[in-house]
């Protein structure tokens, strides 16, 4: 990558430098790929690691150095001369300390103000992804479960969206499989006249599910009729099609209001999609010798599994895994997908990874994990209740996430009329900042911890104006936003002809954590893991407070301008980090 293709990645840049001091001195062993870390403790800002990894491999090579410190020594001595470094040391076994030049550093800054924070975009070695997440299924529960899928798989489409990736915003709902049978002849018994049926008709689609689930457990004859239903619909019979589709059609009604709460596009592929291709794709497996019979049902081995997995059931019908390994099948090769990343609870990680390898044996994926194209699942821990159990609302048994949402929007719009807004602002904003505030606290409380772990579901906490919470992070933008506008200066002009400098303690740190956005970006994304891009911007937000505006003054001070424009840098990648993690900024408070 050039230089200007590297430009807001430090740790791009400085590798780069690094790599040509490698290969100068150490030309005989060109695969040695540079190494090279922000800095923990206090050396500098970064380090280069690679001196002794290096020795291990050329000690005894007849090389002239004479052990780590000396391999590092030389790694410094041969970087190429560059305006990024103001200075180096080596420490301990070899480390090549670097300290940032502070010119340097202010005029990156100052040129993402100017050409825009899309210049900071990560760089990711692939063009089109899949990220399948939410996929509730039609006439269940779309429970909490659903809604952290939700949250986590829209965050990291932003990530990859913002990194230049085409994203396939996949919504995988479970729309077919042998239960529709049950509620298609459910629906026929209470509704003989099929234009009668409609969503205020049906009114709670669970509670329907339940009912004919009841009929089918208790009715022999219904349950025999149930089961042919479930043949005419797949044979194509238009009157149980159009009953299935206005099934459907009630159910995506619902997520779809979900969805607008929270701002999320998605495109709706259900299963039923692939189903037209399953055939072929099991024959093919087939042909390859990879399906065997067991107990009458089809299967794949798979080493490491000691149970197979079923792509034909014994009754002939197809299963969950029959139309992921389609669906995956159709990705690679019709929607050719570099990525394809699956959001879903870990309680079905066995799943993935059993049709991962099963199409790592049919040959469709390399066998290396890191090449592409490439499926990563992507798993999340269990939301608890405030007793420790399972989240559910207090007396009925599913939660309606709606109610959840519109329970913390109401929660901070009683916050802000508390605090006196219902006379300041109109009521269109008063809606809007509670809306960004409570939607925006629930998605952070559940992206802020790593996704594998459990957390619990606490309003009260989540929508605390202190702490790590979205409630803190916006109203802290905001104060930035209104120190800008009270100095009365003109900002956009500002940037144009102001400079900025970092000489205090605090400005350079400030200065040094926002040229550390976009590889913070960039592991958030490659890794998966959101939770590395809120701890960013809680430091972010922290060292905004405690290091540099507690003891730089800003209006009425010497550095006047340099200062608003650090605010104003900050306030961009705070409004950043709000967008890739799907929380509207708000301006103020
Ligand atoms: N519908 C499934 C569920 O609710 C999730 C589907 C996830 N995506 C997939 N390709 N299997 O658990």
């Amino acid at each position: 990558a050039t230089e200007e293709e590297n430009v807001g990645n430090v740790k791009r840049q400085l590798a780069k430098l690094f790599e040509s001091s490698l290969r100068a001195i150490v030309p005989d062993e060109p695969d040695v790929e540079p190494l090279v870390a922000a800095c923990t403790a206090k050396f500098g800002d970064y380090q280069c690691n690679n001196a002794m990894g290096l020795w291990s491999k050329i000690k005894g090579k007849g090389t002239e150095f004479r052990g780590p410190p000396s391999v590092g020594q030389a790694i410094m001595k041969s970087l190429p001369p560059s305006d990024i470094i103001e200075s180096c040391s080596v420490a301990g076994p070899g480390f090549v300390n670097v300290v940032l030049s502070k010119t340097w550093m202010a005029k990156s800054i100052q040129k993402m103000l100017l050409d825009g924070i899309e210049k900071w975009a990560p760089q990711l070695a692939i063009k089109r992804a899949v990220v399948d997440f939410s996929s509730p299924n039609i006439a269940k529960e779309m429970h909490v479960g659903h809604l952290r899928s939700t949250i986590i798989g829209d965050t990291l489409a932003r990530m990859l969206e913002y990194s230049n990736v085409e994203v396939l915003r996949r919504n995988h709902v479970g729309d077919w499989g042998t239960q529709f049978g049950m509620l298609i002849e459910f629906l026929f018994e209470s509704f003989p006249n099929s234009e009668d049926v409609s969503e205020t008709a049906i009114g709670d689609l669970q509670g329907f599910y339940k009912a004919s689930k009841q009929r089918f457990d208790s009715d022999a004859a219904f349950k025999e009729r149930a089961q042919q239903a479930v043949v005419r619909l797949q044979g194509g019979e238009s009157k149980y099609r159009k009953a299935w589709a206005q099934i459907c059609e009630i159910s995506r009604k619902e997520f779809d209001r979900v969805y607008q709460c929270l701002g999320v596009q998605l495109e709706e592929k259900g299963e039923s999609f692939y189903n037209p291709y399953i055939p072929g794709v099991i024959k093919a497996l087939s042909d390859q010798g990879l399906i065997e019979e067991s107990e009458g049902a089809h299967v794949i081995f798979i080493e490491g599994f000691n149970i197979p997995l079923i792509v034909v059931k014994s009754d002939g019908g197809y299963n969950y895994a029959s139309t992921d390994l389609t669906a995956l099948w159709y990705r690679l090769n019709e929607e050719k997908a570099e990525w394809i990343i699956y959001v879903t609870d870990v309680g079905q990680q066995q799943h993935f990874d059993m049709f991962f390898k099963a199409a790592k044996r049919a040959g469709w994926l390399p066998a290396d994990d890191s090449a592409y194209p490439k499926v990563s699942h992507v798993g999340f821990g269990l939301v608890l209740g405030e007793d420790g159990k399972r989240f559910r609302t207090r007396n009925t048994e599913v939660v309606r996430l709606v109610d959840l949402l519109d329970e913390a929007k109401n929660r901070s719009k009683a916050t802000l009329v508390e605090r006196g807004k219902a006379e300041e602002w109109t009521e269109e904003e008063l809606e809007k900042t509670a809306e960004a505030v409570g939607y925006g606290a629930v998605k952070y409380a559940d992206l802020k911890n790593n996704r594998l772990t459990n957390y619990t579901f606490d309003f009260d906490q989540m929508l605390n104006d202190k702490g790590n919470t979205a409630v803190y992070l916006l109203y802290a933008h905001a104060r930035i936003c209104s120190i800008i506008r009270k100095s009365g200066k003109d900002i956009e002009e500002l940037k144009k002809t102001g400079e900025i400098v970092l000489d205090h303690a605090g400005e350079r740190e400030l200065g040094l954590h926002l040229l550390q956005f976009s590889e913070v970006v960039e592991e958030a994304c490659t890794n998966l893991l959101p939770n590395v891009l809120c701890e960013y911007l809680y430091n972010l937000s922290e060292i905004f407070t405690k290091k540099f505006y507690s003891n730089c003054q800003v209006v009425g001070s010497p550095e006047e301008t340099s200062r608003l424009l650090l605010c104003e840098a900050t306030a961009t990648v705070m409004r950043k980090c709000f967008y890739l993690l799907g929380i509207v900024p708000v301006y103020k408070i």
